[in-house]
């Protein structure tokens, strides 16, 4: 047996609160005694209930306004949790499928590192001093040339590098880092979404594109290894391809048939396994990185 402390002070933080159990008002009462829970129920429908009775879940997440992000959000938000986003875009109240989404997006662009403490100003006044359960970092840019092109180690502009890795590498780091005390007194759970393309060269993402979800993979093991005596979790999810707008027009016709599963996934088919990994089905997964391609590495 060790006895070291379950939840550790955070570096740097002196005077900041001190070791915490999670809150009571937010935290299962069927838990272990070392703060593991021990319900079987199924997490979403015991996220929809425990809703009902007043202790809502909280998510932060970037890119919803379409694609993975935007299924993500409609997942989360069905079973019962409040949804806060942040995309450059201002909110379209008129495709949002969930409840109060225009009152809780904060329009950033995360490509300008500038922005960022505004956001995070905004973001925790809208948290109130409340829990935070899950940051999912979505937002990510994957430009080509103009005409469309792959942009390659060769012709890929200074600027172009510095923008992909503002918004797909530094945005999350900055953010989980700004949200740090909300998600430690939420127990809460940190997904970044990373990329198939972070492990081989792929024939449409740019070197930009792959270099930066490489470099997420690894911050997902750092930020593991550095937010777990807290008692917040960080995992990645890479998917193949998705059909989103982010893919090129040829993706599918051209991908599909060398898919071992002969076709391309559905935002919402990774939205499930994002929603698994901020449960309690996943309270002792940290540090992971889950693919989802219809086995396009085996
Ligand atoms: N689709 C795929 O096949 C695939 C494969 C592997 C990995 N992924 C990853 O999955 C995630 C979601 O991809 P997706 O296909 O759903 O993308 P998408 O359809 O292009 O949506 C991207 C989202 O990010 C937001 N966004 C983009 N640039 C931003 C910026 N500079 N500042 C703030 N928000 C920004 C967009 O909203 P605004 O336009 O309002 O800013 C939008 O909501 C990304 O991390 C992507 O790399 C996707």
């Amino acid at each position: 047996m060790h006895s070291e402390p379950l939840h550790a002070e955070r570096p740097g933080h002196p005077g900041g609160p001190g070791p915490e159990r999670p809150d009571p008002a937010t935290h299962d009462p069927a838990s272990h005694p070392s703060g593991a829970p021990t319900s079987g129920a199924c997490p979403f429908h015991n996220d929809q209930r425990e809703s009902r009775s007043g202790k809502q879940k909280t998510l932060v997440l970037t890119g919803a306004s379409r694609g993975i992000g935007h299924a993500t959000g409609k997942l989360f938000s069905d079973a019962g949790w409040r949804i806060i986003t942040c995309s450059r875009q201002p909110f379209a109240d008129d495709r949002c499928p969930w409840a109060t989404g225009m009152e809780n997006h904060v329009a950033v662009e995360l490509a300008d590192h500038r922005a960022l403490p505004r956001a995070l100003d905004e973001l925790k006044e809208k948290l109130g001093g409340g829990p935070l359960h899950a940051l999912i970092n979505n937002a990510a840019i994957s430009p080509k040339s103009e005409a469309g092109e792959r942009l390659t180690s060769l012709n890929t502009p200074v600027g172009t590098w510095m923008s992909v890795f503002h918004v797909n590498l530094l945005a999350p780091v900055v953010l989980a880092q700004g949200l740090f005390d909300e998600l430690r007194a939420g127990q809460g759970s940190i997904v970044n979404v990373t990329s198939i393309v972070g492990s081989r060269v792929h024939p449409f993402a740019g070197s930009a594109y792959a270099t930066s979800k490489a470099a997420l993979t690894c911050l997902t093991r750092e930020m593991a290894h550095d937010y777990a005596p807290f008692g917040i979790r960080v995992n990645a999810i890479a998917p193949g391809e998705i059909k989103t707008d982010i893919l090129s027009p040829e993706t599918e016709a051209m991908l599909a048939p060398t898919i071992p599963m002969r076709r391309i996934g559905t935002p919402e088919e990774v939205a499930k396994v994002m929603f698994f990994l901020c449960s309690d089905a996943a309270s002792y997964v940290t540090g992971e990185e889950i693919h989802i391609n219809g086995g396009q590495r085996v």
